[in-house]
């Protein structure tokens, strides 16, 4: 292996064959897309095997018997716990392998299936195993994507026993039902009486049982035979369900895999009754609307993959896996949504195909429902999963974040503009850009350092030519209340006296290959070892290297980008690491594989809590790789993504995916990272950017320099008002994740969402809307593109955000808005108030003191609501109760805020950040759509911490239309505090 050869050779070639080995990579990634590198489902020896076996038991039809039984006599239920064990017969003479199944019901509602595999003699362990491998199938992945929601229900209980199956009723009310049947075994999900889930519904489910390896001897070959082409019309073709010849070995593009324990994949059918939409499954290109997967016009030939990967140049509108993995589903239909999470971190694919089911057409209502069929593949591990009955979208988000934990408090600053290109070359060049952002009047929070600040892409150090005081650029940017993000990546330089790589080496930190050394592979610093954050020891360490005496140069502005965590190895298999590589707690590499970035970033969010005795601070941490239970740690991106129209159309959907899937706080590359965008491109992917929850621009060091202030006019002008209006509505955005962080709930929401009754809307991931805040946004993804359809869910009003018009009322119908390049199609839905901050300044922290501003968008029944939660935006003081949490009312002709929880405000003592929010106030109120009535008055008469006062009250009529909106101008009531405003 080049990698491996090279660390023998004298460390002044090092830097050549860094050199080398980078460009050989960038060689090999070309133009053309990357896809043979990466592995079709036939090219994959389990998931090969188990799309044959779903074919085989698909063609056999009935007379398939599925040789999963479980045997009633050791089936027991007790304390909200259904125990047995699943039967696996393996061969004709009846021998069976046991299977413990435990189902969990679950205090939340949810219902947990584990199969596990019981180990048999231990003469068959020893003839599979590497000594050094644990001798279980992986049990881990609930160590590291759970955090909760695990109490087990014991009000649930059986309803029904029998020999064949029992049925146990649970949930709210005891409203669901799970119905197990012995044999063949299987498990139906219920609500309401009406089947929604079926767990092996097609009889699909395989646990390819451990087994000894038997060494066959190859076949003599007989004199005069030398050289002759085999007689193939003898051989028999080989079974391909049993296909053993990647049992033991597998290769791909070189790469050989060895497998000590054989083979070991997990695989399940799982139906979604009445289902036709289902969503999740990140990452992925393509619809938000998942596409089948079995061929067929429109739809996909290869299953969805999960698989993290650093796919270079990934290809739009494919299965093919990404960097990251969230392996949950959602299904929806007409005012139901139910789900399943797939708990299981190494490499896994997921079929999915649609059928209709007719029923008799003669029977009442008779009409033809869609099923949507899944199966799911994962290469080892137990069978785990968590199925979610709903019945809405949001109890599914909650279900899933109970046990994987919601989006982490971000620090302030994290949501507003990170302006960041491989690479801003020197502190120099650093401070200019800074310099020339306020010249052209441009906020931004952030700027971002990647690779080449280092020493040669020695992590933890700098250049210390081009960055030779790295300190007066933290102190410049901190001026103007800005931060500086880094990039460190878990890959560490192989050289000798580079301390961080002394220390990995000698406390025996870095992954190992399969003899048990220090793997060594190739990354952009050339020769590298991995630290193994699986490993405790490493977890502490790696957080240890974050203090700012440790991190030189680093200072309380300066953040983190763990970026390449799959992790990538350039001349790995597929890009990645060995599967036979080993982690700590002797577990291979194909076991956690998945959850392996999610470790990393998990390390450095614990580096970056504490930097100094005595300071802790929210962490930010942007990670490129990511498992379900990433989203507790920081914020995520799509990658290496491309300066096209494709590619910024294609990155709502896997922003909502994403969001839906539990991990709202992601963004795309603005401007695209490969490639040079053409100014139209630039200018509207700062608009969708703008509606991004992470907000960052980036380049490939290639490309052409675009900071938004090299854009001439208009578009220089274009893209700083899409930059204010995030600024202005940062008090919104901040609010949406503070409801994420409670309860999972997604930022982007697309109109399944938000109207599960509406089916019309069940297809579209192309407009959505700002969490709670009735912001209904359709950026334009177009070139030439002048105008949007936005599809209108209900009857509610919608007026225009920027002309307060109100559009005609268009339920279930597109309404056609202008959207020439100045413009972003954006709507204010009636009944929502959004609050704002309208003072233009240079970055978020300059607005932290700023008054409020807020929007009241009247609803067609006269009313109005919304909220603002705010904090200190740095401390976790937020949770010792030092936050504003208001509600806004617009009821009659009186508009009130009141604190949203109830508190008293005086039994509060009031820390610092409380303190100085006592002088920020509300300072304008603009009610959109107030009535025509209004015309005549000039007051309103506010109420407030006993005075009361008049406020001037200006009329405008909105852009000639019959409804108008009204301005309050300096109110002058504290945000907060109690207030009334009274219109009558
Ligand atoms: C990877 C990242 C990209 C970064 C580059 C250099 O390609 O995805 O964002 O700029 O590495 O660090």
């Amino acid at each position: 292996m080049a990698g491996a050869g090279a660390s023998q050779l004298s460390p002044r070639w090092m830097p050549f064959l860094s050199l080398l080995a980078v460009l050989c990579f960038l060689a090999t990634q070309g133009l053309a897309v990357k896809e043979n590198d990466f592995k079709k489902c036939s090219q994959s020896g389990f998931c090969k095997r188990n799309r044959a076996y779903a074919d085989n038991a698909i063609a056999l039809g009935p007379s398939w018997q599925a040789p999963y039984k479980i045997s009633s006599e050791l089936a027991s239920f007790k304390d909200g716990q259904f125990q047995a064990t699943i039967l696996k017969t393996i061969d004709e003479q009846g021998t069976t392998v046991r299977l413990p199944l435990t189902i969990s019901f679950l205090k939340s509602g949810t219902a947990r299936v584990t199969v596990d595999e019981q180990r048999r003699q231990e003469k068959d362990i020893e003839l599979r195993h590497n000594s050094q491998i644990r001798k279980e199938r992986y049990n881990e992945a609930e160590k590291w994507a759970i955090v909760g929601g695990l109490e087990v229900d014991t009000e649930a209980k059986v309803s029904h026993q029998s020999e064949t199956g029992i049925k146990i009723l649970y949930g709210p009310n005891l409203a669901f039902e799970a119905d197990i049947k012995y044999e063949p075994y299987s498990i139906e999900f219920k609500r309401g009486g009406a089947t929604h889930i079926k767990l092996n519904d097609r009889g699909l489910m395989n646990l390819e049982h451990w087994r000894p390896k038997i060494e066959k001897p190859t076949p003599e070959k007989k004199e005069g035979e030398e050289g002759q082409e085999e007689n193939k019309d003898e051989t028999p073709e080989p079974d391909p369900t049993e296909d053993e010849s990647t049992w033991w070995e597998e290769s791909f593009g070189g790469n050989t895999d060895t497998k000590p324990r054989g083979p070991e994949s997990v695989a399940l059918d799982i139906t979604f009754f009445g289902y036709e939409h289902v969503y999740g499954i990140p990452g992925h290109t393509g619809p938000l609307s998942l596409k089948e997967t079995r061929g067929g016009e429109g739809n996909y030939a290869e299953p969805y993959r999960l698989y993290n990967s650093d796919v270079f140049e990934y290809i739009l509108d494919s299965p093919m896996t990404l960097y990251g993995a969230i392996p949950i589903i959602q299904a929806q239909r007409k005012d139901s949504t139910v789900g399943v999470f797939w708990l299981n971190g190494a490499e896994t694919w997921i079929d999915i195909t649609k059928a209709k089911e007719t029923k008799n057409p003669l029977a009442l209502g008779g009409t033809d429902n869609i099923n949507t069929r899944t199966h799911w593949i994962s290469e080892t591990g137990q069978m785990d999963v968590f199925v979610f009955l709903g019945p809405t979208p949001h109890d599914i988000t909650k279900n899933y974040a109970e046990l994987t934990g919601t989006t982490a408090m971000p620090q302030e600053f994290s949501i507003a503009y990170h302006q960041c290109r491989w690479n801003y070359v020197s502190d120099d060049d650093v401070k200019e850009v800074d310099r020339k952002m306020d010249r052209y009047n441009i906020p931004y929070d952030v700027i971002w350092l990647d690779l080449e600040y280092t020493d040669d892409r020695r992590y933890f150090t700098w250049d210390s030519n081009m960055f030779k005081d790295p300190i007066s650029m933290g102190k410049q940017l901190d001026n103007h209340g800005r931060k500086l993000v880094t990039l460190i990546d878990p890959h560490i330089k192989n050289v000798g006296g580079y301390q961080i790589a002394d220390e990995l080496k000698s406390k025996g930190l870095a992954v190992k290959n399969k003899d048990g050394k220090d793997f060594d592979g190739w990354c952009w610093p050339g020769s590298s070892h991995w630290i193994d954050a699986f490993n405790p020891a490493a977890v502490k360490w790696w957080s240890s290297l974050f203090n700012y005496d440790r991190f030189k140069g680093t200072m309380e502005n300066t953040f983190i980008w763990n970026d390449m965590n799959e992790p990538s190895v350039f001349n790995g298999p597929e890009v990645t690491m060995p599967k036979d590589n080993i982690h700590y707690g002797n577990w291979e590499h194909r076991d956690l594989h998945n959850i392996n970035g999610m470790t990393f970033h998990g390390a450095t969010y614990q580096g970056l809590l504490s930097r100094k005795k005595g300071e802790l601070r929210r962490p930010f941490v942007l990670t490129r790789s990511y498992f379900a239970g990433s989203q507790r740690f920081g914020a995520m991106w799509t990658g290496d993504n491309q300066a096209s129209w494709e590619h910024l159309g294609a990155a709502f959907p896997m922003i909502i995916s994403h969001g839906v899937s539990g991990f709202p706080f992601s963004g795309a590359d603005v401007g695209g990272f490969f490639g040079n965008p053409e100014p139209e491109l630039l200018t509207r992917w700062y608009q969708a950017g703008a509606f991004y929850p992470f907000f960052r621009a980036h380049a490939h060091i290639d490309s052409r320099r675009r900071e938004p202030f090299l854009l001439t006019e208009p578009y220089r002008s274009i893209v700083t008002s899409a930059l204010r209006l995030r600024y202005s509505l940062l008090p919104a955005w901040y609010t949406e994740f503070y409801h994420a962080n409670q309860d999972g709930s997604p930022i982007l929401r697309p109109l399944f969402w938000t109207h599960p009754s509406e089916e019309a809307g069940f297809g579209i991931d192309d407009q959505f809307f700002v969490g709670s805040t009735g912001l209904l946004v359709k950026p334009v993804v177009e070139k030439d593109k002048a105008t949007a359809d936005i599809y209108i869910p209900d009857d509610e009003v919608y007026y225009d955000y920027f002309t307060y018009k109100r559009l005609p009322t268009a339920k279930g119908k597109r309404l056609a808005v202008e959207a020439p390049l100045e413009a972003i199609p954006l709507l204010l839905r009636g009944g929502h108030i959004v609050p704002r901050r309208d003072t233009p300044r240079r970055s978020s922290q300059l607005m932290k003191y700023d008054d409020y501003t807020l929007v009241v968008a009247v609803g067609k029944d006269d009313k109005a609501e919304g909220e603002l939660y705010a904090d200190d935006g740095d401390s976790f003081d937020y949770e010792k109760g030092q936050y504003l949490h208001r509600v806004f009312k617009l009821e009659g002709s009186t508009l009130a805020s009141t604190d949203a929880e109830g508190r008293n405000a005086k039994s509060l003592k009031e820390g610092e950040w409380l303190k100085r929010m006592r002088s920020v106030f509300v300072d304008k109120v603009v009610i959109v759509g107030a009535p025509p009535a209004w015309s005549s008055k000039t007051e309103a008469q506010v109420e407030s911490e006993g005075k009361k006062f008049s406020v001037p009250l200006e009329y405008h009529q909105a852009g000639g239309g019959k409804t108008g909106f009204a301005i309050l101008k300096r109110v002058g009531v504290r945000i907060g505090a109690d207030w009334t405003a009274d219109f009558s």
